[in-house]
């Protein structure tokens, strides 16, 4: 079993915090239909309601300047507290700080200093090409001519989109979009970022080119992110600490590198057979995690003996191939969950 521990730097003395919550919770009611015609006319007069707890008692504190991951399966809560820190959901209690506003009273201040960008929804104007919304967004924004033409030349060459801005928005890729979509979230340089899986269904090279913007964007504005995805790489690459939650509550906060080798004390050894084996010959030597046929295996082994399993495996196994690696971030966040 493993226990969860919290090792955030939320005590370091060098900057006042930029994000703090404090026991912030979210509850949302919804109306549950029996299925069927029947229940459908039971539901008119006999309707039940079904409370979900999406955030239950998050605490956080993050410090000006950092890039804090924020991960967890679907439906943890990410997305719902990435809204009420952004001012969009109101909590249903508890506190929420960003940049000492409470944001959900949408001050115009506020409002100017911060930005939520989320990868599975279209926040530009679906008719009007890039260009055109970023010189509404400066308006609205009221970034001056300078401004506006430094930073939107700095990011069109960083996500080379400069031969896109002036398509109409509908008829982008999903990844052009996306780029554009940073862009305009972020023309009116805010100090606080909100990205909720920035990434989501795009190709490997676009994705490596958003973080690298994302990297350079954090480290030019000193701007506080707060970044969720699905995708471990962006993580691992962009984040020194993470924050995990699970069914609404707080499980880990700390350095991403404490993440790893705190709870991966295991490695992997990848077998290839040379004639089948079965599962029950490979369990002397380690736990056996997969084997989705007689020729090949994945055995888990404690990171220690890691060298002297693989060669009791060689000497006393059919095997072909074999490889150790170190267990991937997402299977030690994955086991965290199954610990649950
Ligand atoms: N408007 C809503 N009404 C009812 N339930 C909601 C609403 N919004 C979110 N939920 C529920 O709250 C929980 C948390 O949702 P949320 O979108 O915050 O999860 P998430 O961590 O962002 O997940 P994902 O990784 O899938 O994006 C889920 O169980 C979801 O079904
Ligand atoms: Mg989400």
């Amino acid at each position: 079993m493993i226990a969860f521990v919290d090792t955030s730097a939320r005590d370091s003395p060098s900057s006042d915090p930029v994000i703090v919550t404090r026991d912030l919770r979210k509850s949302f009611t919804s109306v549950q239909k029996e299925p069927g015609l029947w229940g459908g006319v039971k539901g008119l007069w006999s309707r039940k309601s079904v409370v979900k707890e999406a955030v239950r008692g998050v605490e956080v504190c993050v410090g000006a300047g950092e890039m804090v991951g924020f991960l967890g399966p679907n439906g943890a809560g990410k997305t719902t507290t990435l809204k009420m820190l952004s001012g969009i959901l109101y909590p249903t209690s508890g506190e929420a700080k960003v940049l000492g506003f409470t944001p959900f009273q949408r001050k115009p201040e506020f409002l100017r200093q911060i930005a939520l960008v989320m990868g599975q929804k279209q926040q530009l104007w679906w008719d009007l090409p890039a260009r055109e919304s970023f010189l509404l967004l400066k308006e609205i924004y009221d970034v001056s001519e300078p401004n506006f033409k430094a930073r939107l030349e700095e990011m069109t060459e960083l996500l080379d989109i400069a031969a896109i801005l002036d398509t109409q928005v509908r008829k982008l890729s999903l990844g052009e979009r996306m780029k554009c979509e940073l862009v305009a979230a972020l023309l009116h340089a805010p100090q606080v970022v909100f990205l909720d899986e920035p990434t989501i269904g795009l190709d490997v090279v676009s994705q490596v080119r958003i973080r690298e913007f994302l990297r350079r964007y954090q480290a030019r504005n000193r701007a506080t992110i707060l970044l969720t995805s699905h995708y471990m790489q962006d993580v691992k690459e962009l984040c020194e600490r993470v924050i995990i939650i699970d069914h609404g509550e707080k499980m880990f906060d700390g350095p991403f590198a404490d993440l790893v080798s705190r709870y991966s004390d295991e490695k992997q050894v990848r077998l290839t057979f040379e004639r089948p084996v079965n599962k029950t010959d490979l369990e002397p030597f380690g736990r056996v995690a997969e084997m989705p046929d007689p020729l090949h295996a994945m055995v888990r082994v404690p990171r220690a003996e890691s060298a002297k399993r693989a060669g009791e495996m060689l000497a006393n196994l059919p095997v072909a191939d074999i490889t150790i690696d170190e267990i991937e971030a997402d299977e030690v966040i994955r086991q965290l969950f199954a610990g649950r």
